[in-house]
């Protein structure tokens, strides 16, 4: 893989580079809640910019139909690059077309473009090769070179990810570079003991990795909405938490393989429950109760791990040489629900060894629960990309960057 430095130090002065960034931040409205990943990238785009060349950034947001939709523009994204570089940053209003051609000829070396959301053309994600490579064609137009660092979309074979740097000369920028050295970490000589938190809704999302992991870490600990799945399975009542009963054959399956593998599989020992989901917008007092996770209430949901289950899991990290932890253990986001994932989030700080954050919901967490940054081995900007890369898949977006 062709990095960034080799890239700079052939001199990219007055060429055309293509940045496939990941931009997908949150957005209430126009406003960015959490702009990690476009801090994350703006080192790429400053040193290409110094080293003047003609930058244009492009990324997809959200989950857009492939049309224009401006609830998915990439223009509040665009604005905060240009308040991070301190520099005026050029916006085209769209893809490929005149906006894109103009915006782009208009630029002046060490300028920087940002063009609007890639996912507002069919092209990008479409299923069929011909379809996405026709949308390539078009990006490959626009450029000279090709830096992908988008890390958090490089599990997606899609146009910009996938078929384009196949078109042009290209290198990993310095994200994808740091994010891989830090899974490389996590997956090839591993300091022991390993330990795995793994959170949020869905067990569904997670078994890929669990699969994995369970012939990789020494622990894994379990919360958030899928913990309910296990405990399920374990023969407990679980009220009327979040299941997923169709998973309950493959978690009985997991539970079975820790044993004989000597993993050291561990489930909440308490719980908060309370009759309803809490209401998020006005985050009005939920008064959960606290229960042993073996004894949910009919008509209860589990909605948060409990505080003895905070200090289990803070004592099983405690001496870990390596923790990768993805996924909130509970409602974080309504107060009386964040104790759980701030307790494992505070035990990664403390523990002495190299703790990982997953991307997505976990690293907003971090961010959003007022963690210092910097006391975290490393906060991914990939969730999904970083499980895949756990699960051992083969990911588009770096296997494209390899020849
Ligand atoms: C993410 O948020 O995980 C990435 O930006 C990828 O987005 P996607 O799941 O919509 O492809």
């Amino acid at each position: 893989m062709k990095t960034i430095d080799e890239l700079l130090a052939e001199g990219v002065a007055g060429r055309r580079v293509f940045v496939r960034a990941d931009l997908n931040v949150p957005l209430d409205g126009t406003t960015i809640t959490d702009d990690g990943r476009i801090r994350a990238v703006q080192p790429t785009v400053a040193r290409l910019a110094e080293a003047g060349a003609r930058v244009i950034v492009a990324s997809h947001l959200g989950r857009p139909k492939g049309a224009p939709d401006p609830a998915f523009s990439l223009a509040p994204a665009a604005a905060r690059l240009g308040e991070l570089l301190g520099a005026e940053v050029a916006f085209a209003t769209d893809t490929v077309g005149d906006s894109a051609r103009a915006t782009v000829a208009a630029l002046a070396d060490g300028q920087v473009a940002v063009i609007e959301n890639l996912r507002f053309n069919a092209g990008e994600t479409a299923k069929d090769d011909a379809e996405r490579g026709a949308f390539a064609d078009q990006l490959a137009a626009l450029a000279d070179l090709y830096v992908g660092d988008g890390f958090g979309a490089v599990h997606r074979k899609h146009a910009s990810v996938y078929d384009l740097p196949a078109r042009l000369p290209h290198a990993a920028g310095g994200l994808i570079a740091t994010e891989v050295g830090v899974l490389k970490r996590l997956t090839d000589d591993v300091k022991r003991p390993y330990a795995v938190v793994l959170g949020g809704a869905k067990v569904s999302d997670k078994l890929g990795v669990i699969d994995h992991l369970l012939e990789k870490a020494d622990r894994i600990l379990i919360g958030g909405g899928m913990a309910y799945t296990f405990l399920k399975a374990q023969g407990h009542e679980i009220g009327t938490s979040l299941l997923q009963e169709d998973q309950i054959p493959a978690v009985q399956g997991y539970l079975k393989r820790a044993e004989e593998r000597g993993v050291e599989f561990v489930l909440p020992v308490d719980v908060l429950v309370a009759e309803r989901f809490p209401d998020l917008r006005t985050k009005a007092p939920a008064h959960p109760a606290t229960v042993a996770a073996d004894a949910i209430p009919a008509g209860q949901m589990g909605l948060d791990i409990g505080p003895e289950t905070g200090r289990l899991y803070a004592s099983k990290l405690a001496d870990a040489e390596t923790v990768f932890w993805n996924g909130p253990m509970g409602v974080f986001e309504h107060p009386d629900y964040a104790e759980g994932t701030k307790a494992v989030a505070q035990a990664l700080v403390d523990s002495p060894g190299f703790s990982v954050v997953g991307g997505g919901d976990s690293a907003a967490a971090v961010r959003i629960l007022g963690f210092d940054e910097k006391a975290f081995g490393h906060i991914s900007t990939g969730g999904g990309a970083s499980l895949e890369y756990l699960e051992g898949k083969t990911l588009p977006g770096l296997a494209a960057l390899e020849d």
